[in-house]
């Protein structure tokens, strides 16, 4: 499919990932709305910046709304996240505030932000629908990775894989993609955020560059493949692959 003046929308674009895949786009010809509640998305260069929330749904529909009034849709990347430590010791109310939190950000937004679009891709002709996961959910290479005190967090990109597998299937006949990006560790302020004063441990290694996957990203969509999770983990090359993938189905 020819992404030139077609429309992607990236959730969570203001820093990191989300500003990457949104000038990977926009040097793919595409007309980019890119959205963050952080206002300095609007500073972005070659890209329209919307501040907005995608766990509101007044936010998701203004954002679908803008985009529709741009163009043809071809492309959502469902970026924006949240991470925090949730032990499962916590207070039974910080469980449930920290719910609220996770869940409304990476999965309910997710879930508006694709229904709205969905009939503008069906519409068009078909399109992209990415969803940001990690390497977390596959297990097979990623086995004893997932710190225990993010339970909230990784049922949250586990809850994608329903998502990704749902949609791929139902969506195939309308020639819109779906897939799962799962990284591991990207340079990004998330990442940063980990360590005191944002300094990387030299014993994480090299990380991964956003532009990284960025470029996997545009690989993936390259490809015409649906329904995959595709991993990316530090130290080995950052590509979709030619092999079939160790997930071929992400359920079942
Ligand atoms: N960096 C990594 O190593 C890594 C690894 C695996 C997966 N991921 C995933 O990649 C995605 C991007 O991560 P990142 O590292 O760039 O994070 P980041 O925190 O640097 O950037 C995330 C952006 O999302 C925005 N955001 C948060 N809540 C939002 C909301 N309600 N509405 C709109 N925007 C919102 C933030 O303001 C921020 O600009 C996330 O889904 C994350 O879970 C990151």
């Amino acid at each position: 499919m020819n992404l030139e003046q077609r429309v992607a929308i990236v959730s969570g674009a203001a820093q990191g990932l989300g500003t990457a895949f949104a000038a990977r786009l926009a040097s793919a010809g595409c007309r980019v709305l890119a959205f963050d509640i952080n206002p300095a998305v609007e500073d972005l260069p070659g890209v329209t910046g919307m501040v907005a929330d995608v766990s509101r749904r007044e936010d998701v529909e203004a954002v679908v709304e803008r985009a529709a009034g741009m163009g043809q849709p071809g492309v959502l990347v469902n970026n924006a996240g949240t991470w925090k430590r949730t032990p499962v010791d916590s207070s039974w109310q910080q469980a449930l505030d920290d719910w609220h939190e996770i869940m409304d950000v990476n999965l309910k937004g997710v879930l508006m932000l694709s229904r709205a679009v969905v009939p503008h891709l069906q519409q068009a002709g078909g399109g992209h629908i990415i969803n940001v996961s990690t390497y977390y959910v596959l297990p097979a290479k990623s086995d004893g990775t997932n710190p225990p005190d993010t339970d909230l967090y990784g049922a949250s990109k586990w809850g994608l894989n329903g998502f990704t597998d749902a949609w791929a299937k139902y969506l195939a006949n309308d020639n819109i993609k779906v897939n799962g990006l799962c990284m591991g560790a990207v340079d990004t302020p998330m990442l940063r955020g980990l360590f005191p004063d944002g300094e990387l441990p030299a014993e994480l290694g090299a990380v991964m560059q956003p532009a990284d996957i960025a470029e996997q990203m545009m690989e993936l969509m390259a490809s015409g493949r649906s329904g995959e999770n595709v991993g990316a983990w530090v130290g080995e090359p950052v590509s979709i692959g030619t092999a079939p993938p160790l997930h071929m189905k992400i359920t079942g």
